[in-house]
């Protein structure tokens, strides 16, 4: 499997306090059949992340790395970032003040739960004639999203790839973002599932739970699309697969 979303560089934001916390969750993720995972810190939030790329975090990075290896854990550890949708965003991408996933053209990005719909749609577009192709973290999740289906319809009919919680699936965040997330799955809406992990836990690398449910719920082809096939291309820089999506109304 393959990790798109993940708080695991330590003390840059809510996720991991400490490198033994972050070697902690890159086991648990291994040990949970993950091979490929990405540190997706949060980037952006105004009054409370920054983490612009800079040699500090750089270094970070590298050293979370050389202490991957030195522990023997087996998983490939690559560059990310979630980014908080502000009229900047653009400009950031452009600039090369944010890391994309993987360093491609791709780019994981998330919204405040109560934005205006029209703004997001703006972004995302915005984002899109600069040539960057976003990845909207956890739809489900969003207040405005779960009232109005339709606009994740829209969003993936626009190409952009829609990224579920891991978490949400599981009914961690209570009925509405389980229901949401189940709803985009049976219309074929959803790009990919990542864990979004900040701590080792309640909200874990751990994929096996979230693997079995959509083995079990959706079938083998649609669980292999959503944890490696798709999180593969992204990676690769290629366009993603897909069901037809299926409108709301
Ligand atoms: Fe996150």
């Amino acid at each position: 499997m393959i990790d798109l979303h993940t708080h695991v560089l330590p003390g840059v934001d809510d996720g991991s306090r400490s490198m033994k916390e972050s070697l902690e969750l890159l086991t648990m993720a291994a040990d949970s059949g993950v091979e490929i995972l990405v540190a997706t810190p949060h980037c952006n939030i105004p009054d409370e992340f920054d983490n612009y790329v800079s040699p500090e975090l750089e270094d970070l990075f590298r050293k979370l790395d050389e202490a991957r290896k030195n522990a023997g854990i087996p998983i490939r550890l690559l560059r990310g970032m979630e980014i908080f949708a502000t009229p900047e965003l653009p400009q950031l991408l452009r600039d090369g003040k944010v890391w994309t996933l993987n360093g491609t053209k791709y780019f994981l990005m998330e919204f405040a739960f109560d934005e205006d719909p029209d703004y997001c749609s703006r972004i995302l577009r915005r984002c899109r004639e600069l040539g960057f192709w976003p990845i909207v973290a956890h739809p489900e999740r969003y207040y405005f999203l779960q009232e109005d289906l339709q606009l994740a319809f829209e969003w993936c009919v626009e190409g952009y790839g829609l990224q579920l919680n891991k978490g949400s699936l599981l009914g961690r965040f209570g009925s509405a973002p389980q229901r949401t997330a189940e709803l985009l799955l049976q219309h074929g809406l959803a790009a990919c599932v990542a864990s979004d992990a900040h701590n080792p836990k309640r909200r874990s690398t751990n994929m096996l739970d979230v693997r079995g449910l959509l083995l079990e719920e959706y079938g083998e082809a649609y669980m292999r699309l959503l944890l490696e096939e798709n999180p593969k291309r992204i990676l690769d820089g290629r366009a993603l697969l897909g069901y037809e999506p299926i409108p709301f109304r």
